[in-house]
């Protein structure tokens, strides 16, 4: 399926929010809205700029945490980050049992990435995008979103 292509959920979702527009205006009250379901988990925006990821000494080789809309990883050659919000529509990934062998799923469509954020089930058709990592002599990591790298980059543990 070709990217940003709405699928049944996606019509089923815009549907609903009509429906639930016109039986508010029908129903005139919020009563109405009470029993109607709410549409799709949490969606977000990419990272911008400077972001503070926690320490080295709670990064285990193999893991991948989520935090918010970021990703950090640590493999054996080292540290990356990536955009934690998923490349069909937008929603916000789950790490699932955190580890980078587990990789990431979107509780909205069923899309899911391996742990350097490749597509491995659509309808998402775009890798994961990649940012740069420093790691400072106290242990801090630091994303920058600001500067885009390549999938295979990593910043080394010393
Ligand atoms: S937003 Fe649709 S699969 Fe993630």
């Amino acid at each position: 399926m070709p990217k940003n292509e709405d699928h049944d959920c996606c019509a089923e979702c815009r549907k609903r929010t009509l429906d639930r527009r016109e039986m508010l205006v029908l129903a005139g009250g919020a009563a109405a809205l009470a029993v109607l379901p709410a549409c799709g988990p949490p969606t977000g925006s990419p990272p911008t700029g400077t972001i503070a990821a926690g320490n080295i000494s709670a990064l285990a080789v193999g893991a991948l945490v989520v935090m918010s809309n970021l990703v950090v990883g640590r493999d054996a050659s080292g540290v990356y980050a990536m955009s934690a919000v998923c490349t069909h529509a937008g929603c916000l990934l789950d790490d699932g049992s955190q580890s980078i062998a587990a990789g990431l799923s979107c509780p909205c469509h069923g899309s899911a990435f391996d742990g350097n954020g490749k597509v491995t089930r659509g309808p998402a058709g775009t890798p994961l995008q990649h940012y740069a990592v420093t790691i400072a002599a106290d242990g801090s990591v630091t994303v920058d979103a600001s500067q885009p790298v390549s999938a295979s980059t990593r910043t080394p543990v010393s």
